[in-house]
């Protein structure tokens, strides 16, 4: 069925791209967000499909034979034996850090444990010298060099944290690295506690007073690791609670490798998501499923560090709202692939390719807060993957492939294939 063609010409200057001959166009079919239980299963198939594209926006999708006849200057796309499904959003990555941890990536594979090396000063502090050490410039040119990379792999909206300054200038700095390279920015100042200031409390007070405020007018979210050896629950609500009434959304990095009441803090503080969930117990599975918060899983930490995968099947089932995230940062996710994560989520957490395309569509952006994307539907934004297959599950089955012939970012060829 053909929707949304006016049959007209449009107004000069109207910018058009017309994708053609699509073996198949695939979206999400939901229209609520966060899509939930059967309906995150439920997608839109057309085949020898056409999609059309003005100014930015979604005009028109449907069947080959129900193409309208166009006037006018339209840029034509060849999808013969492609498909194509809504650009990927990444809804968590930390993406503003400068070194690598190449080193501890040896160190854990002959045994030492993600926990023993930040205790040790390591870990999130090592990139944390790394990224003090570099200059805003230099920040803003790894976050874009970043979010080409990303792009190369479908993801045309990202959301970057910040974590790796923990302190006033470094923390603003990676802020509007991720801002000028058009991702959307969260505060992660409670990421770890840097090496002058005496304890968790302190810092947590200093952060709020010092921080905040320009944190607040940068950022949309707020985000905080709690874990043995970072914050407790207690720092954690004090912190979530003075960005909340900052004006911020909040989200947690919680249970990864021990449950420390994060899910309860989660529902009570009504977060927009926690993320990571990969020591999430039955009970922890349940409260997510009654609640609005949204369990954004990370396969690849769980894959890098050895650690269970999340439940990713029972979470779908009980009803909780998922979403599908890359991660992407040096020490525990160094991957900014969300097709790789697509295979990880069919194989290892029990999800159909159906499921991993709204968790990593429509349910990413609702966590980011951002309605107007997420499903190729006329009048969204036209954010659009073109896989290198007549079938669009592809993108999970083959594994770490090279899927995406071309990208399409806010109605326009952003990236083509070599
Ligand atoms: O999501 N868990 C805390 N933060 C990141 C890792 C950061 C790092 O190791 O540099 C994560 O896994
Ligand atoms: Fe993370």
């Amino acid at each position: 069925m053909t929707t949304g063609a006016d049959q007209s010409v449009p107004p000069d200057g109207a910018r058009r791209l017309l994708v053609r001959d699509l073996a198949q166009v695939v979206t999400p079919a939901g229209t609520h967000a966060p899509l939930r239980g059967a309906a995150l299963r439920d997608v839109d198939v057309i085949e020898d499909a056409f999609v059309l594209v003005r100014d930015g926006a979604f005009e028109a999708v449907g069947r080959m034979g129900d193409l309208p006849r166009l006037e006018g200057d339209v840029e034509e796309v060849d999808g013969h034996g492609l498909s194509a499904i809504p650009g990927l959003v990444d809804c968590h990555t930390h993406p503003a850090f400068a070194g690598d941890r190449a080193n501890e990536f040896a160190l854990r594979a002959g045994g030492a444990t993600y926990e023993e090396l930040l205790a040790a000063g390591g870990g999130i502090l090592s990139t944390t010298r790394a990224t003090r050490a570099a200059g805003a410039a230099e920040l803003r040119e790894i976050v874009a060099r970043h979010r080409d990379a990303m792009l190369t792999h479908g993801t045309t909206t990202f959301e970057g944290k910040s974590g790796y300054g923990l302190d006033h200038d470094t923390e603003l700095a990676q802020l509007e690295a991720v801002r000028a390279a058009g991702g959307v920015p969260t505060w992660l100042g409670a990421h770890a506690v840097p090496p002058e200031q005496p304890d968790a409390d302190t810092y947590i007070d200093w952060a709020i007073e010092h921080v905040l405020p320009e944190a607040a007018e940068i950022a949309v979210a707020a985000d905080v690791f709690v874990e043995r050896g970072t914050f407790d629950v207690e720092q954690a609500r004090r912190y979530l609670i003075a960005c909340r009434a900052a004006g911020l959304a909040l989200r947690i990095h919680g249970d990864q490798l021990s449950e420390m009441g994060a899910v309860p803090l989660a529902v009570e503080l009504g977060a927009r998501s926690i993320d990571h969930l990969e020591a999430t117990g039955p009970e922890g599975v349940a409260e997510l499923a009654a609640s609005n918060v949204v369990a954004v899983m990370l396969p690849v930490a769980a894959l890098y560090l050895a650690r269970p995968m999340p439940r990713g099947r029972a979470l779908v089932d009980a009803g909780a709202a998922i979403a599908l995230a890359t991660d992407f940062n040096p020490g525990s996710a160094f991957c900014e692939s969300l097709p790789v994560v697509w295979t990880l989520a069919c194989t290892q957490l029990g999800l159909a390719p159906e499921e991993a395309l709204g968790a990593s569509t429509v349910n990413a952006a609702h966590v980011l807060g951002l309605d107007d994307r997420g499903r190729i539907a006329v009048g969204l934004r036209a954010d659009l993957v073109l896989i290198d297959a007549p079938d669009w599950r592809h993108v999970a089955y083959h594994f770490a492939g090279d899927v995406v012939r071309s990208v399409v970012r806010e109605g326009r060829v952003a990236h083509l294939r070599a």
